[in-house]
């Protein structure tokens, strides 16, 4: 049996379902800039230089779903479904256009305490993501992103204003979503784009440097403001399997494994691992460590273990077998004993049990799912009615699967959010079409619809498994 306290909801990103770009005084950032088509995935990872809206692209996050004025109809359809908790990012550039004003931007301020006022009309408690993908883009062309220790002191502003205002409405906060993403696509990771000449490695381990100090002092102020505050980290999740039992991929799988959990291990135990130190030492990364850093970083660790989950990973050091899946971001080699998704995302809901004991056994924290989901395309059918029932079974398998960790490994989980809990703009892609929600929204991946919402069958699934608290799949 699950706690009667556990944290049912659903997740969205403010640059996926936000919209409202340029309403209420907000400033641009990078998620507004990366554009659906061929030239997503290089800006993403920082190879192409895109500063500006053009008009040759597509960019979806500039209205999205819509969400900034429609979000009493969403918060409320979630009501009903019966959340318990929502999870939701804060854009930036609401509450600090540039990123490096001395004050706040009091409508963008407004913006959320509404928002999270009609969560609270609802029973539903908060639980936000302070930077998911996002950054000024001022910061980006004033400083270079994340690269620049200025960050820190800027991040240490906007939470500082978030702590204070908030007090009383938020408890749940995470710091960076998906942290270890910077590694992959640093653009959306960290503001960062490579220019000629640069040294990738050094550039990518400072930035994530950076990400880690500024973590821990958000975790420092969060405490003295209001020592109710509970602060999570939040990795990209999914353990790497060995192809073979040949010990040279299980080596591998483990080396991989530690590209991810090295990001927690500093959040959670509070200094850099030796394998960390010495593989910095070897690849000649300086990544500016100050004793000041030593400091905050042990005395500021994280109160939970929040993670996304949408599948396991494979890992083989043999140079032959290399047909790679696909897999948010993380290209990972196939695993011939799973299924996938439409879009290659294969799907194993026994990994969410593996990954969920390995994070568990490493940190003794309680933990928080809060993303895992089915990207799929849905068919609205003339009665305006989408039969998800593949997102149902893709969602009642890791479901059971969380279950059975806290019940059969006694792991503590603190709640679960599946991803995208209303149709989003895919952070991958661009896409819409790329739907993981309970409610379907009428918009296409050209920006085409009414924005109507509808109910899926998923909807009403989910609120039962919710009032039935799991038991009920
Ligand atoms: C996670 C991100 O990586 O995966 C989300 O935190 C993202 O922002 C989600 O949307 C699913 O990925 P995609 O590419 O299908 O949107």
């Amino acid at each position: 049996m699950l706690d009667k306290n556990f944290l049912w909801g659903g997740a969205t990103a403010a640059n996926q379902c936000e919209g409202g770009y340029n309403e209420g005084g907000r400033g641009l950032a990078n998620v507004d800039v990366t554009p659906h088509g061929k030239d997503r995935y290089p800006v993403l990872a920082g190879k192409m230089k895109m500063l500006e809206l053009d008009d040759e692209h597509y960019y979806p996050a500039l209205k999205s779903i819509d969400m900034y004025h429609h979000f009493r109809e969403d918060i409320k359809l979630f009501g009903e479904m019966g959340f318990k908790t929502y999870r939701l990012s804060i854009g930036w550039t609401r509450i600090f256009p540039k990123g490096d004003e001395l004050e706040p931007n009091e409508e963008g301020l407004k913006f959320y305490e509404e928002l999270f006022k009609e969560c609270h009309k609802y029973g539903i408690e908060p639980l936000v993501t302070i930077t998911h993908f996002d950054c000024p883009i001022h910061l980006i062309k004033e400083y270079g992103g994340w690269r620049n220790r200025k960050l820190i002191e800027f991040y240490q502003r906007l939470v500082t204003v978030l702590f204070n205002r908030y007090k009383g409405l938020v408890k749940y906060w995470l710091t960076f979503n998906e942290i270890n993403m910077i590694l992959h696509a640093p653009f959306i990771g960290g503001g960062i784009v490579f220019e000629e000449g640069d040294n990738e490695a050094q550039i990518k381990f400072t930035a994530a440097h950076n990400q880690l100090v500024a973590s821990a002092y958000a975790t420092k102020i969060a405490h003295e403001i209001d020592p109710n505050n509970k602060v999570g980290c939040m990795l990209a999740a999914g353990n790497y399997y060995p192809y073979t039992c040949h010990p040279e991929d299980v080596f591998k799988a483990m080396n991989l494994d530690r590209e991810n959990y090295f990001f927690i291990d500093v959040q959670s135990r509070g200094e850099y691992p030796k394998y960390a130190l010495k593989q910095l030492e070897r690849e000649k990364i300086d990544v500016g460590m100050t004793e000041e850093d030593k400091k905050v970083l042990k005395e500021n660790t994280v109160d939970f273990i929040s993670f996304s989950y949408y599948s396991s990973r494979t890992a083989s050091a043999d140079p032959e077998v290399n047909k790679t899946t696909a897999g948010n971001i993380f290209a990972s080699i196939k695993n011939p004993y799973l299924k996938a998704s439409e879009w290659g995302w294969q799907i194993d809901p026994l990994g969410l049990r593996i990954t969920m004991n390995m994070l568990y056994d490493r940190y003794q924290k309680p933990l928080f799912i809060v993303e895992n989901g089915l990207g799929a395309k849905d068919v609205l059918t003339e009665n305006g009615e989408v039969i998800d029932d593949y997102r149902i079974d893709y969602l009642r398998a890791h479901i059971k699967s969380f279950m059975d960790a806290v019940e059969l490994d006694g792991i503590e989980l603190w709640g679960y959010t599946p991803w995208g809990c209303i149709d989003l703009v895919s952070a991958g892609t661009g896409e819409m079409s790329k739907r993981y929600g309970f409610i379907y929204v009428d918009r296409d991946d050209a920006g085409n619809g009414s924005l109507k919402r509808s109910k899926k069958k998923s909807f009403t699934w989910y609120k039962n498994v919710i009032s039935s608290n799991g038991e009920n799949l």
